[in-house]
């Protein structure tokens, strides 16, 4: 689980959207925070739902979420792990495939940049061939553990992957 880094400053350009119609990508309210969480840590375990409610502790949250109407399709976090980091993110498994998951990280990837940030770090990568062909994310050499060696019940940071 090696991290990787991505230029913000050469993000992809946006192509057309492949999402469905109806699904929505914005950043989550604070009204919205324990159905969030909920949802993530019925999901994805407890580490990443106390990850996601470190997200919903400034304003405006560093959270996006995706949803169709008032079901939640998926979520991607900023700013949690580090400073500059993404993650974690998950998309429902049965929405999986859909464009989702790229539109959350697209979305989390461009609020950084317009928060001043030139480069993101995507932390603990799972599923590294996502990240390379979607924002041409590459592995940052000696990373792993990185900072999460040593972590109390690193099992539940790997829960979604
Ligand atoms: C990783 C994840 C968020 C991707 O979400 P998604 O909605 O399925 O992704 P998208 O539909 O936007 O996929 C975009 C592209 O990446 C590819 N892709 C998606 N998941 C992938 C994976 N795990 N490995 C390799 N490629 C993947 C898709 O095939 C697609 O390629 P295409 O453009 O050629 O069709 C989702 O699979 C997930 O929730 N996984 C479990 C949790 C997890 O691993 N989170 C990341 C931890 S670092």
């Amino acid at each position: 689980m090696a991290d990787m880094l991505v230029r913000l400053y050469a993000l992809p350009e946006r192509g057309p959207s492949r999402l469905a119609p109806d699904v929505r990508i914005r950043r989550a309210l604070a009204a919205e925070r324990r159905v969030v969480i909920a949802w993530i840590e019925e999901r994805f375990g407890a580490g990443w739902a106390g990850e996601a409610e470190t997200a919903f502790s400034s304003t405006p949250a560093r959270i996006h979420i995706a949803h169709d109407r008032d079901r939640i399709l998926g979520f991607a976090c900023h700013d949690v792990t580090a400073l500059g980091f993404f993650g974690p993110t998950g998309v429902e498994a049965a929405m999986r495939g859909k464009g989702i998951g790229e539109a959350l990280l697209i979305e989390s990837l461009l609020s950084m940049r317009a928060a001043g940030y030139a480069y993101a770090i995507i932390g603990g990568v799972g599923p590294a061939t996502f990240y390379a062909r979607a924002v041409g994310a590459v592995e940052i050499a000696g990373s792993t553990p990185g900072i999460y060696a040593g972590m109390l019940f690193p099992g539940d940071l790997a829960s979604g992957t």
